[in-house]
C-alpha cells in the first residue's frame, strides 16, 4: 500500500492543505468569509436565510434576551415547502430526492416530485386525525422513506415531530411520548436489522398502555409481521394515505414556531426535549450543508449515514440535504449485513461523492480489516465527513487513505442535539486539515475556550468549550422545563453557552475537542447520561447502589463500566452481571448495555455524599488516582482498584 505508513505520517504532524484540483471547484476557497461573517454577523446570517423560501419576509434578524433568542422574527415560512416545492415548481421534480435502499438488498427511487406528492397525502391524513399546528406527533420506526415522510408531512401541517430512535425501548418511548404529549404515533409493523426484525409495533403497544395523550396511531407496513390492530385507534398508513388528496397547501408558520422536540440525555435521568424552531434552523441546517460539504445539487450523491433517530439524521439527512435539492442515498440497514463490505457496495451502486458518517463506525472498519473498501469501487468519493465524537487520529488518516483514496479532504464537524447545526468545521477548500481537529468555528459562529471561572485561556490553551453568542439553528429551551434550560446551558459561564465539553487550541488556534466534562458518555457517538444507567441499576431488586462511567473504548469512543452494590443476600457472579448488563439493556436500550461490572461493597464519595466519578474513571481507565482529598474514606478507592485490576489483567498492558 501506500507510503508512509499512518504512524509515520503521523509522527511527522502531517498537515492536508486542501489539493489544486479540490480547489478549482470549491464553494469557498479563502477565508474572507470568516472576515465577512466577522464584521457583521447578523448581516452574514440574514443573508443565508434570504437563500430559503419566504412567504413573508421577517422583520428582525435577531432578537436577544439571555437565554431566548428569536431569530427573523416576524418572517412567515415552510420547511417542507422549502425542502419540496420550491424545487419542484423550478422544474427538478425528476431530480431523485433519496434512493433508498433496504437491508435485504430492495430499492426504492424517490424523486422530489415523488416525495412532495406523498408528504402531501399524508399531510391530509393527519388532518383527517384532527392534527393541527401546535399538535405534536410521536415518531417511532426503522430508516424506511415514510420516516422522512413523516417529518416533511408534520413539517408541512406545523405539527411539531419528535422522533424516537427505533432502538429505544418501551419505557423510553412511553416517557418521551408522554413529556411532550403527543396526539398521534406514527410507526411501523417492524423493523429489519441484520437479518431478522424488531417487532416496533408491539414495543410501540406496550408503551402506549401508559400513554392518555395518543389518539391514534398510523402504522407503516414493513417487515408483514403479525401485530395487534386496535379497531378505533390504529390505522395502516397504507389505508389512510393513498386515498388522501395530493394537494395540501404548506401552513405559513412563523419562523419562531415550533418544528420539533427530540430527546437528549442529561445529567440527570430525565431527557430533556430539545426545541428547535423552523426559520433559523432550517436556514443554519442548508448553510451548513452546503459549504461544509461543498455541495453540488446537480452532480453530488450525498450519504449520511446516520439514522433519522438522532439530529444528525434530521439536519443531514432529512432538512439540511432536501433544502439544498440534494440526491442523497438512505440505507436501512448495519454495515455488516450480508457482510462487512455493506457500505463500500452502497457507494460503489450509487455512485456516492460525499460520505458523512462517525468515528465509531469508522474504527470498526478499522477492525474488520481494509480488504472490504479495498475489494470495492470507491472512486467516485470527493469529500469525507465525520460526526458524534472526537476522531482519532489514527483513524482519521485510515479514513482519509482506505475509503478516500488520499484525494478527499476528511471534515471533522463539532455540533449537538442543542447546536442544531454544525457549528465547529473546517471549510474543505480553504481550511489546512489536521488529523483529529474540527479546526475552526464556522463563519458567523462564536467560540471560546475559558478555564473553570470562565476565563479565555486563551491560545494555545486547553479548557471549556463555549460558545459566546446565539447562533440561527440553536436550541429555543427544553419542553415544558425553562428553568432547567437556563441552568443546564446558560449559567455556568455568565453571557455564555456552556456545551458540556473539553476542549484546547493549539498555536494555530486549532480547536481540538476532548470529549464530554459532565456525566455524560459517548457510546458509539451516542448521548447517554451517567445516572439514566445508574437508574436502571438500582431499579433492580438486588442492586442496592451503582455508579457508572465511560471508559474509553478503542471501538465505541467510550464504553460503560458499571461498579455496583448488592442488597444484603446476593452473592455475586458472573451470571449475575450478565442479567444486571440485560436488565440495563431492557430498561434503555441495546446501547447503554454496560460492558462491565464491577462488584464492589463501597462507592468513593465525597463528605456530601457526592459519587465522585471521575475517581472510578481513573481507576477503569488505570490511571494515578487523581486527588482524593474530598473523599470521605481514602481506603475505599484503592479497595476497588485493586479489585478492578484482577477482574480486567488486559487494561495493565
Ligand atoms: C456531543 C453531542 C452532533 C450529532 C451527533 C451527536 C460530541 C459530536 C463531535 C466532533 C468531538 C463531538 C460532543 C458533543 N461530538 N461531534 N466532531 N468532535 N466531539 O449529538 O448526541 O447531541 O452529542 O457529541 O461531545 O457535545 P449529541
Amino acid at each position: 500500500m501506500s507510503e508512509p505508513t499512518i504512524e509515520a505520517l503521523l509522527a511527522e504532524g502531517r498537515t492536508f492543505p486542501p489539493s489544486e484540483e479540490f480547489r478549482e471547484s470549491s464553494l469557498v476557497t479563502d477565508v474572507d468569509v470568516y472576515d465577512e461573517a466577522e464584521r457583521d454577523w447578523q448581516g452574514f446570517w440574514a443573508r443565508q436565510a434570504q437563500q430559503l423560501d419566504w412567504f413573508e419576509e421577517w422583520e428582525t434578524v435577531l432578537e436577544w434576551d439571555l437565554p431566548d433568542a428569536k431569530w427573523f422574527s416576524g418572517g412567515r415560512i415552510n420547511a417542507s415547502y422549502n425542502c419540496l416545492d420550491r424545487h419542484v415548481i423550478a422544474g427538478h421534480g425528476d431530480q431523485v430526492a433519496f434512493h433508498w435502499e433496504g437491508e435485504a438488498g430492495d430499492t426504492r427511487t424517490i424523486t422530489y416530485a415523488d416525495l412532495l406528492d406523498e408528504v402531501s397525502r399524508l399531510a391530509n391524513g393527519l388532518k383527517s386525525m384532527g392534527i393541527g399546528k401546535g399538535d405534536r406527533v410521536a415518531v417511532y420506526m426503522g430508516m424506511v422513506p415514510e420516516l422522512a415522510v413523516t417529518l416533511l408531512a408534520c413539517a408541512r401541517i406545523g405539527a411539531p415531530h419528535s422522533v424516537v430512535f427505533g432502538g429505544f425501548t418501551a419505557d423510553s418511548l412511553r416517557d418521551r411520548i408522554n413529556d411532550a404529549e403527543a396526539k398521534v404515533l406514527v410507526t411501523a409493523d417492524g423493523a429489519c436489522r441484520r437479518g431478522g426484525t424488531i417487532a416496533l409495533k408491539e414495543i410501540a403497544d406496550q408503551a402506549l398502555a401508559d400513554c392518555p395523550s395518543i389518539e391514534h396511531v398510523v402504522m407503516v407496513r414493513r417487515t408483514g409481521q403479525d401485530v395487534a390492530f386496535v379497531e378505533g385507534r390504529d390505522v395502516w398508513y397504507h389505508d389512510l394515505v393513498p386515498q388522501q388528496s395530493a394537494d395540501c397547501p404548506p401552513e405559513p408558520m412563523d419562523s419562531e414556531d415550533l418544528l420539533y422536540i427530540l430527546y437528549t440525555s442529561g445529567t440527570t435521568g430525565k431527557p430533556k426535549g430539545i426545541m428547535h424552531t423552523t426559520g433559523g434552523y432550517l436556514t443554519q441546517c442548508a448553510w451548513t450543508h452546503k459549504y461544509v460539504f461543498d455541495l453540488r445539487p446537480d452532480t453530488d450523491v450525498f450519504w449520511c449515514t446516520a439514522d433519522i433517530g438522532w439530529v444528525t439524521g434530521h439536519s443531514y439527512i432529512v432538512y439540511g440535504p432536501l433544502a439544498n435539492r440534494t440526491t442523497s442515498v438512505m440505507y436501512e440497514g448495519t454495515p455488516d449485513y450480508p457482510d462487512k463490505d455493506r457500505f463500500w457496495r452502497l457507494i460503489e451502486r450509487y455512485g456516492v461523492t460525499i460520505l458523512y458518517t462517525a468515528p465509531t463506525a469508522i474504527r470498526t472498519f478499522m477492525k474488520w480489516g481494509d480488504e472490504y473498501p479495498d475489494r470495492c469501487d470507491l472512486s467516485s468519493l470527493r469529500l469525507l465527513g465525520s460526526v458524534g465524537e472526537p476522531i482519532n487520529p489514527e483513524a482519521w488518516v485510515w479514513y482519509w487513505r482506505h475509503i478516500g483514496g488520499e484525494r478527499c479532504p476528511v471534515v471533522d464537524t463539532w455540533w449537538q442535539t442543542e447546536t442544531g447545526a454544525i457549528m465547529i468545521s473546517p471549510l474543505p477548500g480553504a481550511t489546512t486539515l489536521k488529523p483529529g481537529s474540527a479546526t475552526y468555528p464556522l463563519p458567523g459562529i462564536g467560540a471560546d475556550i475559558v478555564d473553570e471561572a470562565g476565563v479565555p485561556v486563551g491560545i494555545p490553551g486547553g479548557g471549556y468549550l463555549v460558545l459566546t453568542r446565539p447562533w440561527p439553528s440553536m436550541l429555543r429551551g427544553i419542553w415544558g422545563d425553562p428553568e432547567r434550560y437556563f441552568k443546564t446551558y446558560w449559567n455556568t459561564y455568565k453571557g455564555r453557552y456552556f456545551a458540556g465539553d473539553g476542549a484546547k487550541r493549539d498555536e494555530e488556534g486549532y480547536y481540538w475537542l476532548l470529549g464530554r466534562v459532565d456525566d455524560v458518555m459517548l457510546v458509539s457517538g451516542h448521548n447517554i447520561s451517567t445516572a439514566e444507567v445508574e437508574h436502571a441499576l438500582v431499579g433492580h431488586h438486588a442492586v442496592a447502589e451503582a455508579a457508572v462511567v465511560g471508559k474509553t473504548d478503542k471501538v465505541t469512543g467510550q464504553a460503560i463500566a458499571a461498579f455496583v452494590i448488592l442488597r444484603a443476600g446476593n452473592e455475586p457472579s458472573e451470571e449475575f452481571a450478565k442479567e444486571l448488563r440485560d436488565h440495563v439493556a431492557k430498561n434503555i436500550g441495546p446501547i447503554a448495555r454496560p460492558q462491565s461490572i464491577l462488584f464492589t461493597d463501597d462507592l468513593p464519595k465525597t463528605r456530601s455524599g457526592k459519587i465522585m466519578r471521575r475517581l472510578l474513571r481513573d481507576v477503569s481507565e488505570d490511571h494515578e488516582l487523581g486527588d482524593t482529598t474530598t473523599l470521605a474514606d481514602p481506603g475505599v478507592v484503592a479497595g476497588i482498584k485493586a479489585k478492578y485490576l484482577r477482574d480486567h489483567p488486559a487494561d495493565e498492558e
